[in-house]
């Protein structure tokens, strides 16, 4: 496509470059670009959280983003957590506490709790709820979700 820019940044630890139009969400440019596409997309308006990545570590919504406004940034998506084959305490904890049924939410939901624990790591139920209300999740009635970062926030505090 002739009016297709690149855009360099690092993904999950590896300098990584895709080429799109500027005007281009990222949430579209991880999918499609980069073909990371555990990052789901949802409402495309900054509702529903379901596109949350963390970007310079920080927690952001994906379909508010272009992607050229991540250029050079570090990027973390869901495909970033955990490591060696190893599930993230997140994802073990959300596997047993029951954490997720459709999972569609899952990839947001587990980085906007990951934001929530390196800010806070020793939450109260009330604070998780508070830090997760920004993803919506249309299946699991929360409690189990809220176990799972419950659990998690414990496992991470006593690692070091
Ligand atoms: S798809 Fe981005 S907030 Fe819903
Ligand atoms: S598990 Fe289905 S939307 Fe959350």
């Amino acid at each position: 496509m002739p009016d297709e820019i690149a855009v360099e940044l690092t993904v999950n630890g590896r300098r990584r470059e895709g080429r799109c139009e500027p005007r281009t969400l990222l949430v579209d440019f991880v999918r499609e670009s980069l073909g990371l596409t555990g990052t789901h997309v949802g409402c495309e308006h900054g509702v529903c959280g379901a596109c949350t990545v963390l970007v310079n570590g920080e927690a952001a919504r994906s379909c508010l983003m272009l992607a050229v406004q991540a250029r050079g940034a570090e990027l973390v998506t869901v495909e970033g957590l955990g490591g060696d084959g190893a599930a993230h305490p997140l994802q073990k904890a959300f596997h047993e506490h029951h954490g997720l049924q459709c999972g569609f939410c899952t990839p947001g939901m587990l980085l906007t709790a990951l934001d929530l624990l390196r800010a806070n790591p020793d939450p109260t139920e009330a604070e998780i709820r508070q830090g997760l209300a920004a993803v919506l999740c249309r299946c699991t009635g929360y409690q189990g979700i809220v176990k799972a970062v419950e659990a998690a926030a414990a496992v991470l505090r006593r690692t070091p």
